[in-house]
């Protein structure tokens, strides 16, 4: 099969969050099952340096803006990969130094950005690589089904392509003034309450769900949340109406990337069977980076995320005294949020001995912390999948989770009999406040201090859990067959 991944970002090339990680993992895990996969992506100038765009292929161009917009358009593949990638360079566009927003705040023009970088992706297939299945992903590309429907209702020759739209987080709906219709390329019929339209404006992460052929999102029980008000951020109606062909996959993990057999970002690298002395090594190597005593008695907990609400920060910042009376340290990466910045910078300067503070994003770091933390704490308010607690998991440091989305579908409580029969992965609460955070953050610390024979036993659990993405991307081949087979 033939299968083109339309992202507005993957690693290597650009990263804000975990879309990165999921579109480059998948498309990765699905030419190793001996599909044909390319990924198309804005090239953002100063994200990519010149010598991984690879070459211009050629130009796309189209009217937009009342006028003729082109754009080059890079081919390159992701490195040890036969994953190949086209890149769209229109500079005035991408050509800044995030890739949605600056201090702060958002792009002004994100509706024109991501409105052309749909159109452009659509043409890369009329063009350069014609699949079978478009995948798109988050409100981005949510223009993407759209355009393949308008196609296939006008017998235009993308008529026949496959849409497969993938949801990353419902709170992101690519909202936009109904005036922006107009840039879109689609018909105005189109702009109707069952379509793009959302209380009089144009929404694209509604047109992805209601006009893509299938509808996915990242994990089983995020598919069951977001058909409720409580999730669904006003488009549950929507998701409920798709009924079986909305559907939710576990997100894997990119083993060639988060493995601390192979990590080269760490200490010392380490495998199930010498993890005692490896995630000791890591410790003391984080404690040093970090600026924090060297002690291997005090339990780490550590932190990878955006600042954000929902990330579960209120309920850190709210318990962070009370936790460090016990033996423990922080070390915390992050960047999002200036409230939540200023309180944990706050933090580190009250109690310089016991938390360390990076804000920024910093790829090395994020593994060093997944290697040499115990415990990491991921106590999201809601969360579509998470990867974090995944990595973590396979580093051997227990997440510490509130029952939520995917978190709910990739942690296991610890309990005596999830222990005893081996499925044990973290730390699991159920109601979101932070007294019930507080209380589950003492039950691992207990555990962490007084039996330490459990406590290698949750490691070792974890640790060899499978979360690669080899058997995932089978479930997502099921879906683009289920797609081809409906096109009949
Ligand atoms: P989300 O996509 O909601 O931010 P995920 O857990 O799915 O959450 O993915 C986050 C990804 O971004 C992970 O790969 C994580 O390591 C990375 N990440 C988040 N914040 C930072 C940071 N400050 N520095 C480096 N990597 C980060
Ligand atoms: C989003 C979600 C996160 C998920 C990631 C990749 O950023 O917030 O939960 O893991 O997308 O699918």
């Amino acid at each position: 099969m033939r299968i083109m991944m339309v992202t507005s970002e993957a690693v290597p090339f650009a990263k804000t969050g975990g879309l990165a990680d999921v579109a480059t993992g998948l498309s990765k895990a699905l030419v190793a099952s001996e599909h044909e996969v390319a990924l198309v992506m804005p090239c953002y100038r100063r994200h990519i340096p010149e010598s991984d765009r690879g070459e211009i292929v050629g130009q796309v161009t189209f009217e937009m803006l009342h006028t003729t917009l082109t754009a080059d358009i890079f081919e390159t593949k992701i490195p040890d990969s036969e994953v190949r990638v086209f890149l769209v360079d229109r500079p005035h566009f991408f050509d800044r130094d995030g890739l949605y927003l600056e201090n702060g705040h958002d792009y002004g023009d994100n509706a024109e950005r991501f409105l052309f970088f749909s159109r452009a992706a659509v043409e890369v297939a009329r063009h350069f690589f014609r699949p079978d299945i478009i995948h798109a992903n988050d409100w981005q590309t949510g223009l993407v089904p759209g355009l393949i429907l308008q196609e296939r209702e006008h017998q235009g020759e993308l008529g026949n392509i496959g849409t497969v739209y993938t949801i990353h987080n419902m709170a992101f709906h690519g909202e936009f003034p109904s005036l922006q219709m107009l840039n879109t390329g689609m018909n105005s019929r189109y702009f109707n309450w069952e379509q793009l339209e959302y209380f009089g404006n144009l929404n694209l992460l509604k047109g992805g769900i209601a006009m893509a052929d299938i509808v996915t999102t990242v994990s089983p029980t995020y598919a069951k949340e977001t058909c409720l008000p409580e999730f669904g951020y006003g488009l549950d109606p929507v998701l409920e109406n798709r009924g079986e062909d909305y559907i939710g996959i576990l997100n894997g993990v990119d083993m060639s990337i988060w493995n601390p057999e192979s990590d080269p970002h760490i200490a010392m690298q380490y495998n199930f069977q010498n993890y005692k002395e490896g995630k000791a090594e890591c410790k003391a190597a984080l404690q040093r980076e970090m600026g924090l005593p060297e002690n291997p008695e005090a339990m780490v907990l550590g932190l990878v995320s955006r600042l954000t609400d929902q990330k579960g920060l209120d309920l850190i910042t709210k318990k962070a005294t009370q936790i460090l009376n016990a033996n423990v340290q922080f070390a915390f990466l992050g960047a999002g949020d200036p409230r939540y910045e200023k309180i944990l910078l706050k933090l580190q300067q009250d109690y310089p001995d016991k938390v360390a503070v990076y804000i920024g994003f910093q790829e090395g770091l994020a593994h060093r912390i997944e290697a040499g933390s115990d415990a990491f704490l991921m106590p999201s308010s809601f969360e579509p999948c998470g990867l974090n607690q995944q990595y973590s998991q396979i580093y051997g440091t227990p997440p510490i989770v509130h029952a939520v989305g995917g978190l709910t579908d990739s942690v296991v409580d610890v309990q005596r009999h999830t222990l005893d029969n081996g499925t044990a992965t973290g730390f699991v609460f159920r109601e979101y406040d932070a007294d019930h955070f507080l209380d589950t953050v003492w039950r691992a610390v207990g555990m962490f201090v007084h039996h330490t024979e459990d406590w290698n036993k949750l490691v070792l659990n974890s640790m060899v859990k499978d979360s690669s993405w080899d058997r995932i991307a089978q479930e997502y081949t099921d879906v683009y067959e289920r797609v081809i087979a409906k096109l009949g």
